[in-house]
């Protein structure tokens, strides 16, 4: 079974779930081979939209190295060209933190290291990955035009955004998609009404941390209500938190992480499940975080 979503309004279609390479870089990250594995695994389920970031890595010294990774891999599988690859710029890693970089220099600096770790000269979907409270937002979106003009972005996404900031960027320019946390436990998005927001303006909802989170997760299998659905769609407790979310619009993309094969191999599998109205409802009241 095939489910697609449209980028925007920009007629590129990608299967309905995606994968985030986030836990593939980060600390506690799997070797480079179970890595691969997982990429491959995903190609091979028909999974053709990946989340990166150049922070995905360990420190300011390991900057690329998910977008190095995904690149290598997809070449490995024959899948580069065939794959989006959608990476972000606005963060750095000093020491190992996050923190915030929207400056045009630095936004500048970071896009075209990240065309040479995925060895292209256009990244398909180009995100701001947080706005910078230091950086005039239009400074930041203006560094982000400038590289879209030089031909060096296609389409220009935002991560971390309020809806006020979603619509200041659009009356400046469009804006193809917005990566927001977003899951059954933290459902602010889906209570704001920022997901329906994007579906009428045609923004792509990419919802990160869609099944809880890199520890999080591991919460919806001890919950009772989710194994009690679990149990009556005969799905994975994760499979019913992405359930979830793809029946929040057609226009709502999850990209679950993996560091595991038969983790993405199931995530894969959400779209064949369709939840009842009233379990959807149920998912809905859980108190959010
Ligand atoms: N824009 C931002 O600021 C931001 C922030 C955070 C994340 N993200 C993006 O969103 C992506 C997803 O978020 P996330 O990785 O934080 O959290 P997540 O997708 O909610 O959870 C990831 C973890 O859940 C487990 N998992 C996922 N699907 C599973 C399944 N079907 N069965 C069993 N286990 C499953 C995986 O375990 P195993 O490791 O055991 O396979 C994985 O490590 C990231 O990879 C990244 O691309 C963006």
């Amino acid at each position: 079974m095939t489910m697609q979503r449209e980028l925007g309004a920009t007629g590129l279609r990608v299967n309905a779930i995606g994968l985030g390479g986030m836990p593939l870089s980060i600390s506690g990250r799997p070797a480079e081979q179970q890595a691969f594995a997982v990429i491959e695994a995903f190609v091979e389920g028909g999974g053709n939209f990946i989340d990166t970031a150049n922070v995905y890595c360990l420190d300011d010294d390991d900057l690329g190295h998910n977008e190095r990774l995904i690149q290598q891999a997809l070449d490995q599988v024959g899948a580069t060209g065939s794959v989006i690859v959608a990476t972000k710029g606005g963060l750095r890693r000093p020491g190992g933190a996050w923190i915030t970089d929207g400056s045009p220099d630095w936004l500048r600096q970071s896009c075209e290291a990240s065309l040479k770790a995925l060895k292209t000269d256009r990244i398909e979907l180009y995100q701001l990955h947080a706005v910078d409270p230091k950086v005039d937002f239009r400074r930041s979106l203006e560094a982000l035009v400038a590289l879209k003009e030089e031909g060096k972005i296609r389409h220009l996404g935002l991560s971390n955004v309020s809806q006020a900031q979603l619509e200041q960027a659009l009356n400046f320019t469009p804006i193809v998609s917005v990566q927001n946390r977003c899951n059954i436990y933290d459902p602010r998005d889906v209570r704001n009404g920022m997901i329906e927001f994007c579906r009428t303006r045609q923004v792509t909802y990419i919802p990160y941390s869609p099944v809880g989170g890199h520890h999080g997760h591991h919460q919806l299998a001890q919950d009772p209500l989710i194994r009690q659905l679990a149990t009556k769609y005969q799905v994975s407790p994760h499979r019913v938190a992405l359930a979830w979310l793809l029946q929040k619009g057609e226009h709502v993309l999850p990209i679950p992480g993996a560091s595991q094969v038969a983790s993405i191999q199931d995530s894969l599998r959400a779209v064949e499940s369709t939840l009842d109205t009233e379990d959807i409802a149920t998912l809905d009241q859980l108190p959010g975080r």
